[in-house]
């Protein structure tokens, strides 16, 4: 094998191959041009390959991409030495750069052949941007029914909450109604009582329990009117319900919300140009709606705006009081309904206000809504259904 070898890389005996050209210089000089530049590009290809493998380590078969780079640096090398066997006859060693380039050669081509089919099946780029626009086009679906389904769920978080605010308030309306109902029957009795003792001690008895029985007066009033409120929340109180136009209530009850307020606030009314006609108890309406500004003016504190604000809506009439002022924490506006509900210290608020509100609401056919945000304000909207015409349709 040694003497083989020896024999073979022996140049002795040789002449280069540029004796084969008879050393015309238009043979030799363009065989070198075409050798080397071949040869040039040859190495320049396997670099760009090792680049691309480098950036892109997840291209399936790239060992198949390196094989391909050791032939072709082969070749390149084949090119080269072809150049070089011009003058000088080592033709052993071509011998042997060729052996190695056709070993690389035969080892790609066998590996490459069990690669078609499996290349073959890979998806197109066409292929692919349909499987991918296929596969967007799911994505929005899902996402769109995802929207959906989170949409439908806070909607439905939404009217369960509802539902139990207004089944807890409707139960709490049993129990303050039940009470309200009797201890106005018992007030009533006391009252006539003490009007009857008043009579009978006129001019007889001294100052001093004459001025004991005003104030028992005084304060079954007063205790008359917790009930009424009571009564109002529970859906209970005698209503005297007639057509009146709510816009026109509002603006002739002006100088009343102006004494309610204090100077540093600034009252806005904002009414339509048509009547807003609705079927209330005017007495009951105006109460709720000086319950609302009261509210309003206690959250504003010194300086601020309150609105006051009828408009029409399909159906029903809108009546607002907006105000700039505190606003309402989540868990005080979940409970602001609720009668004796306050965050007023003891004397200034009873808590009754927001309920009248909602039982005349609930009384005459409407609903009231609160929106508040805090440190931005609270709007109370009462919605009442709105009738056809103002007068009652036996006076029409
Ligand atoms: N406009 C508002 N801005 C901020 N908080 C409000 C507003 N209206 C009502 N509230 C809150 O709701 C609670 C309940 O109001 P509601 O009118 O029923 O009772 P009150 O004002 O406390 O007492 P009352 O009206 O019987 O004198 C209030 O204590 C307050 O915390
Ligand atoms: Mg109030």
């Amino acid at each position: 094998m040694l003497a083989y070898l020896e024999q073979l890389l022996n140049a002795d005996s040789l002449s280069p191959h540029g004796i084969c050209l008879l050393w015309r210089p238009e043979l030799i000089w363009t065989h070198v041009i075409a050798d080397l530049s071949i040869g040039l590009s040859y190495f320049s290809i396997p670099v760009a390959l090792g680049v691309l493998v480098w950036k892109r380590p997840d291209i399936s078969f790239n060992w198949m991409i390196w094989c391909f780079a050791a032939f072709i640096l082969a070749c390149g090398t084949t090119h080269f030495f072809a150049i070089w066997t011009l003058w000088h006859p080592d033709y052993g060693v071509e011998a042997v750069i060729k052996i190695v380039t056709a070993a690389v050669s035969i080892a790609t081509a066998i590996a490459l052949w069990p690669l078609i089919p499996k290349a073959l099946s890979w998806p197109s780029p066409s292929q692919l941007a349909a499987a991918n626009a296929e596969l967007t086009a799911l994505i929005k679906q899902r996402d769109e029914a995802l929207d959906a389904l989170r949409r439908e769920s806070a909607e439905r978080a939404r009217a369960e909450d509802m539902l139990r605010q207004s089944q807890k308030l409707e139960a709490i309306g049993q129990l303050t109604g039940g009470i309200a109902h009797d201890f106005n029957n018992l007030l009533t009795v006391m009252n006539m009582n003490m009007e009857r003792i008043e009579t009978k001690l006129r001019g007889h008895a001294d100052a001093g329990i004459r001025k004991s029985l005003s104030n028992a007066m005084l304060a079954a009033d007063k205790a008359a009117a917790i009930t009424s409120r009571m009564l109002a929340f529970a859906r209970k109180e005698r209503l005297d319900p007639a057509h009146h136009d709510a816009r026109q209530i509002m603006s002739e009850l002006g100088p009343l919300f102006h004494n309610a307020v204090q100077e540093d606030h600034e009252i806005v009314f904002d009414l339509p140009p048509g009547p807003c006609p609705v079927h209330i108890d005017r007495q009951q309406f105006e109460n709720a709606l000086l319950n609302l500004t009261i509210n309003a003016r206690d959250a504003l504190g010194g300086g601020g705006r309150i609105v006051l604000r009828a408009y029409l809506r399909g159906d029903h009439v809108y009546v607002e009081v907006e105000d700039n002022g505190d606003g309402m924490p989540d868990h005080v506006r979940a409970r602001a309904f609720e009668p004796f509900f306050t965050t007023k210290t003891v004397g200034k608020g009873s808590g009754l206000g927001l309920s009248q509100v909602y039982g005349f609401a609930q009384q005459s056919g409407g609903s009231v809504d609160v929106r508040s945000t805090p440190g931005e304000g609270t709007t109370v909207s009462i919605i009442l259904p709105k009738v056809q015409r103002l007068s009652e349709p036996h006076e029409a």
